[in-house]
């Protein structure tokens, strides 16, 4: 590749989808596929960078060339990426981070004789990793968060852009529309980046690699 522009850089990606475990065979989930947050790790190596991929139940393989480093939920993603976040550059959370998890993991499976026709789980709410490295920021280390949303009409899903951008504190934060097919398992993605300002610097739509190349141009 003759955009040699990100070498020398350390980046590190979350990708994939955290599960949190209920039992010895139960998790809670989300359908992210890590297909995005593995094309922009092909897209950075390719371009230069020293990639750490912090791999969250990926569907599909990790890049030969980046040290990957498998997590499970979003506690082990967390400790993972406060760790190599320290000494990078940019960190990019493109990972589906479980908001909760149950707030005591069962020892035993879940029986359905134990529990009745209605179960109810208590949960308890997950650290948010990425407002949590900005507010630790360090100068010189840029920030990309990205927000899956489900909402239909452009000015709201806007809206919501610019609050969760003031919430988290990030450098530049990628909004994408996700659904039952959209988003998550697609190989294709369609993208808004808003910057820090809640100004849109960014739209872009195609093949996920295509939109890890806008998301990787504006970074540099
Ligand atoms: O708040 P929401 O989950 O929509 O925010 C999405 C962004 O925040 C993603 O970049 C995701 O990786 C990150 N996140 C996080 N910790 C959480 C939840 C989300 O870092 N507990």
């Amino acid at each position: 590749d003759p955009r040699r522009d990100l070498a020398g850089k350390h980046v590190v990606i979350t990708a994939g989808g955290t599960r949190e475990p209920l039992d010895p065979v139960r998790f809670l989930g989300n359908r992210s596929s890590g297909k995005q947050g593995v094309a922009l790790a092909q897209a950075a190596l390719a371009r230069g960078a020293w990639v750490t991929l912090i791999a969250a139940n990926l569907e599909v393989p990790a890049p030969a060339s980046a040290d990957v480093r498998r997590v499970g939920t979003a506690l082990e993603l967390d400790a993972a990426v406060t760790d190599a976040a320290a000494h990078a550059d940019v960190v990019i959370m493109a990972a589906a981070v479980a908001d909760y998890r149950p707030a005591a993991v069962r020892a035993d499976k879940i029986k359905k004789d134990d529990t009745g026709d209605s179960l109810l789980l208590e949960l308890t709410r997950n650290p948010d990793i990425l407002a949590g490295l900005a507010a630790a920021g360090r100068p010189g280390r840029l920030l990309i968060g990205f927000a899956a949303e489900t909402e239909p009409d452009a000015d709201r899903l806007l809206a919501l852009g610019r609050t969760k951008m003031a919430r988290k504190g990030c450098d530049f934060l990628v909004l994408n529309r996700v659904g039952w097919t959209e988003g998550f398992a697609s190989d294709r993605n369609e993208i808004t980046v808003l910057d820090r300002r809640g100004d849109i610097v960014c739209e872009a739509s195609g093949s996920k690699l295509s939109v890890a190349e806008r998301i990787l141009d504006l970074i540099v």
